[in-house]
C-alpha cells in the first residue's frame, strides 16, 4: 500500500469486482483501454492479472481511493516488461464519476516516486496513448512526462500514438 498527496494506492482484490464492472460500464473507459473488466468472469481475470503480475514482478497494479476503505476512484500500474531491466511503463484509468479533478496525474505522480524509490536500477518510465485521447495527453504533461515522439499506427486504419517518458 503507497500513501501519499492525499491518496491511497492499494493491491487489487476479488472483493474489487463489483467496482470494476460498474467502473468497465462506462464506454470511454472500454475505447481507450484494451483489457476490460465490463463482466463478472472478466472482472476476475482482471484481478487475476494484476496478481499474476505482482507474483512474477512485471505488473504492480494498484486501485486508487481516497483514503484507506473508501471507493474506488481508479487504478493505476507500474508494468516491467523486464522485471530488472532499466524501463518501466505506467498505466491508468479512473472513474467516470471521479474524471476532471486531477485525480490520475496525481496517482501517476505517486506511483512514479514510488517506483523511482523502490527499483534504483529503473532509469525510465514510458507512458503511451492513442493520438485521439487528449485527455491522456494531459495526464502525461501534468505528471511530469514530456512527450518525445508520435508513433505510428500499430495496424492499417489504426491510430498512431504519443511516447511521453519521465526519466528518474
Ligand atoms: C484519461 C483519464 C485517466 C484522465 O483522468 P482524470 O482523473 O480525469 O485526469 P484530469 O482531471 O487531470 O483530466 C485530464 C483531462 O481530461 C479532460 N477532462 C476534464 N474533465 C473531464 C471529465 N469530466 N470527463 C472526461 N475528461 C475530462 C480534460 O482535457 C483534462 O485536461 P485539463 O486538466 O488540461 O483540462 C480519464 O479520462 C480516463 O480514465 N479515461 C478513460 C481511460 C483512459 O483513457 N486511460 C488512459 C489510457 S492511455
Amino acid at each position: 500500500m503507497i500513501n501519499a498527496d492525499g491518496l491511497t494506492l492499494r493491491l487489487w482484490t476479488e472483493a474489487d469486482v463489483p467496482a470494476l464492472v460498474a467502473a468497465y460500464a462506462d464506454p470511454d473507459l472500454r475505447r481507450w483501454t484494451q483489457l476490460h473488466a465490463d463482466t463478472v468472469p472478466a472482472a476476475l481475470a482482471w484481478v487475476a492479472v494484476q496478481r499474476d503480475g505482482l507474483a512474477n514482478r512485471t505488473r504492480y497494479g494498484f486501485a486508487i481511493v481516497g483514503s484507506a476503505g473508501g471507493p474506488i476512484l481508479g487504478t493505476v500500474a507500474l508494468k516491467r516488461a523486464d522485471p530488472d531491466g532499466p524501463r518501466g511503463e505506467v498505466g491508468y484509468w479512473t472513474t467516470a464519476p471521479a474524471r476532471g479533478r486531477g485525480l490520475a496525474p496525481r496517482a501517476v505522480s505517486v506511483l512514479t516516486d514510488w517506483a523511482f524509490a523502490a527499483f534504483p536500477e529503473l532509469r525510465a518510465i514510458d507512458l503511451r496513448h492513442r493520438l485521439g485521447n487528449l485527455a491522456s495527453c494531459r495526464v502525461a504533461v501534468k505528471a511530469g512526462y514530456p512527450l518525445i515522439e508520435t508513433l505510428p499506427p500499430e495496424a492499417p486504419g489504426r491510430d498512431g500514438g504519443h511516447l511521453h517518458t519521465r526519466a528518474a
